[in-house]
């Protein structure tokens, strides 16, 4: 067997480089069982705990993928976990299957949110279609909501979400290979036209903002620890003789100001009522399951 057949028959990236940060070499499944690869986005953990939840180690970062060009993937099942972000995939994930040459018998999404999903399952059916797949099953998982403009961490983390009974749902359903997604009610989608309706944003750009405008960096409280460096899926934190300074494409993922670990980087105001002022910005949140060092090497470019 070739090394080329070997990777394809673990199902692992048939590219140059195949293996991610993300533990994928730690590949256990036996020749007699299905071979699940899961790529994953996360900005606070959520969606890598549901991730690995589904994939075991078989779980690569999507950031990882694009950055080193590993986009050509073969499997018997590939999901796809992600944060929704007003109801729609961040671009980030967008771009990654804009480019992916993805081969597999079944495919999934699992899209995490935290308080209205509206008709998110539909957006991410109508962009796979447009890219050439078909995913036979979209579900959603209800999580910790870190969007820090509308809640508080503090409380967020005391409601019971009932996370383990929703993946409970949702490993049985890939066992029995369900198809079809969460039912959409017309409320749902009047959600999602509505929120881009009052937000002005289009799918096509979903949230894309220059992060020199969205984010301040407080030098006094700055101890220059590279957290924020390392968890950006964009690099757009670089050190430089001014310091350090925030600058490039975001996609609004909250990774930088939820890890920083002293609350040296805040929103700067803005007129759009979507991001107002923080609801508290001595909250944070980082998924229970999930370490800081797991969110860099998801994320580090
Ligand atoms: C930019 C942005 C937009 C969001 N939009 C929504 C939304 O429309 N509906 C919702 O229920 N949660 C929304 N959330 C919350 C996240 O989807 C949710 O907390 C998710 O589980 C975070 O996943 P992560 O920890 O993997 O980043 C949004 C969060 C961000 C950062
Ligand atoms: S994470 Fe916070 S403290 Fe650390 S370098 Fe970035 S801004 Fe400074
Ligand atoms: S600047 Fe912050 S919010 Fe924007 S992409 Fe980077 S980590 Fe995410």
């Amino acid at each position: 067997m070739t090394r080329r057949e070997a990777l394809k028959a673990i199902g692992l990236a048939i590219g140059t480089a195949t293996v991610g940060l993300s533990g994928v070499s730690g590949l256990t499944s036996c020749s007699q069982e299905k071979k699940r690869l899961v790529f994953y986005f996360t900005g606070t953990g959520n969606s890598l705990y549901v991730a690995r939840e589904l994939g075991g180690e078989n779980v690569i970062s999507i950031p990882q993928a694009l950055k080193n060009g590993e986009l050509e993937y073969e499997a018997d099942e590939i999901g796809v976990v992600y944060p929704v972000y007003g109801h729609m995939p961040p671009n980030i994930v967008k771009d990654f299957l804009k480019a992916a040459r993805l081969k597999a018998d079944y495919f999934f999404a699992v899209l995490t949110y935290g308080n209205n999903r509206g008709a998110s399952p539909e957006v991410w059916d109508e962009f796979a279609t447009s890219c050439g797949y078909k995913f036979n099953y979209i579900t959603t998982v209800l999580m910790v909501d870190n969007w820090l403009h509308s809640f508080d961490m503090n409380e967020q983390i005391k409601i019971d979400k009932k996370i383990p009974e929703q993946l409970e749902r949702i490993k049985s359903d890939l066992a029995a290979h369900v198809g079809g997604m969460d039912e959409i009610t017309d409320q749902d989608r009047q959600f999602t036209a509505g929120f881009l309706q009052w937000t002005g944003m289009n799918k096509e750009d979903g949230f894309k903002y220059e992060a020199s405008e969205r984010f301040h960096i407080d030098p006094d409280k700055c101890i220059e620890c590279s957290t924020c460096t390392g968890v950006c899926p964009r690099g757009n934190y670089e050190y430089g003789s001014q310091g350090l300074t925030v600058s490039g494409q975001c996609d609004y993922c909250l990774a930088c100001i939820h890890a920083c670990p002293q609350k040296a980087i805040s929103f700067k105001p803005s007129d759009q009522w979507l991001l107002g002022p923080e609801r508290n910005p001595d909250a944070r949140y980082r998924n229970p399951n999930v370490s800081l060092n797991d969110i860099i090497n998801s994320n580090r470019q």
